[in-house]
C-alpha cells in the first residue's frame, strides 16, 4: 500500500473537481436529450461524468432506443450542437469558478514540490483553465485525442502519469466520477474521490467536498 510520504504527483481531473463544469456538461446534454426526445434521469446523468463526447451521445441514444436512428455524419453533428451550447457557457467562466478550496490546494501542491499533470476527457479542458487563469499549474496536459480508449480505461491516467516521468504508484488520482475512479485504480494510482462516497465507492479515499481536499487530510487518510 503507498504512504504519504511516497507521493511525488498529482493527476487532475478538471471537470466537477476543479470547477463545476460537470453541471454545465449535464445541462447541454439534458438539452440535447430533450431535443432527442430521451428520457433524461440522474442514473443517466452521473453516468454521463467522465465519459468522452461521443460516447456520451452514444449513452443517450442507448438509452432512449435510439442508437441505430443517426448515422455518423448526424451523430457528429448532434455532438456538435451539445459543444456549442456548452462552450457558450465556459466563455461566460471566470477564476470565481473555482471550486472551493481549489486554488488553495494547487497553491500549496506547487509550494511543496509535487508534479502535476491534467487527465480530463474534455477536448476544452486548455479553454477552461485559460478561463480559470490556471493553465500556468498544468503545462503537462493529457491530449484526449489522443487515446485509444476512455475512462473507465487507465489509459488516460497512466499517461497523466508518464508525463510527470512518475511510477503510477507514486501518484494520486483526483476524480469526481465512478468511469474515472475505475481508470485510477486499473491505471495502479491512489485514488481520490470527491462526491457521494456510494457512487465513488470503489476509491481508496472520499472526501464530501473539494473544501476538505487538502494535504493534511490526505496524509491522514493514507497514513
Ligand atoms: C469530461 C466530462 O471531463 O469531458 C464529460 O466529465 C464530458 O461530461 C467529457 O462529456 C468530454 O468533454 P468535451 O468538452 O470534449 O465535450
Ligand atoms: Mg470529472
Amino acid at each position: 500500500m503507498t504512504k504519504f510520504a511516497d507521493i511525488k504527483g498529482f493527476v487532475f481531473d478538471l471537470d466537477g473537481v476543479i470547477t463545476d463544469t460537470s453541471v454545465l456538461h449535464g445541462t447541454a446534454w439534458h438539452q440535447l436529450a430533450d431535443y432527442l426526445g430521451v428520457a433524461w434521469n440522474t442514473e443517466l446523468a452521473n453516468g454521463l461524468k467522465g465519459i468522452s463526447r461521443m460516447d456520451s451521445l452514444e449513452m443517450i441514444l442507448k438509452a432512449g432506443g435510439k442508437e441505430n436512428d443517426y448515422t455518423q455524419a448526424q451523430k457528429e453533428e448532434l455532438a456538435a450542437k451539445k459543444n456549442t451550447n456548452y462552450v457558450a457557457e465556459v466563455d461566460k467562466m471566470t477564476p470565481a469558478n473555482i471550486l472551493p478550496g481549489m486554488k488553495a490546494f494547487l497553491d500549496d501542491l506547487r509550494a511543496k514540490g509535487y508534479l502535476l499533470s491534467l487527465a480530463s476527457a474534455s477536448k476544452n479542458a486548455p479553454r477552461v483553465l485559460s478561463k480559470l487563469e490556471l493553465a500556468d499549474y498544468f503545462p503537462k496536459v493529457v491530449d484526449p485525442a489522443s487515446l485509444t480508449h476512455g475512462k473507465p480505461d487507465p489509459e488516460i491516467y497512466t499517461k497523466g502519469a508518464e508525463l510527470l516521468n512518475l511510477p503510477a504508484s507514486q501518484c494520486i488520482g483526483v476524480e469526481d466520477a465512478a468511469a474515472g475512479v475505475q481508470a485510477i485504480n486499473a491505471a495502479g494510482e491512489v485514488s481520490l474521490g470527491i462526491g457521494d462516497a456510494k457512487e465513488l465507492g470503489a476509491a481508496d479515499m472520499v472526501f464530501a467536498n473539494t473544501a476538505d481536499v487538502t494535504l493534511a487530510n490526505i496524509e491522514k487518510a493514507l497514513g
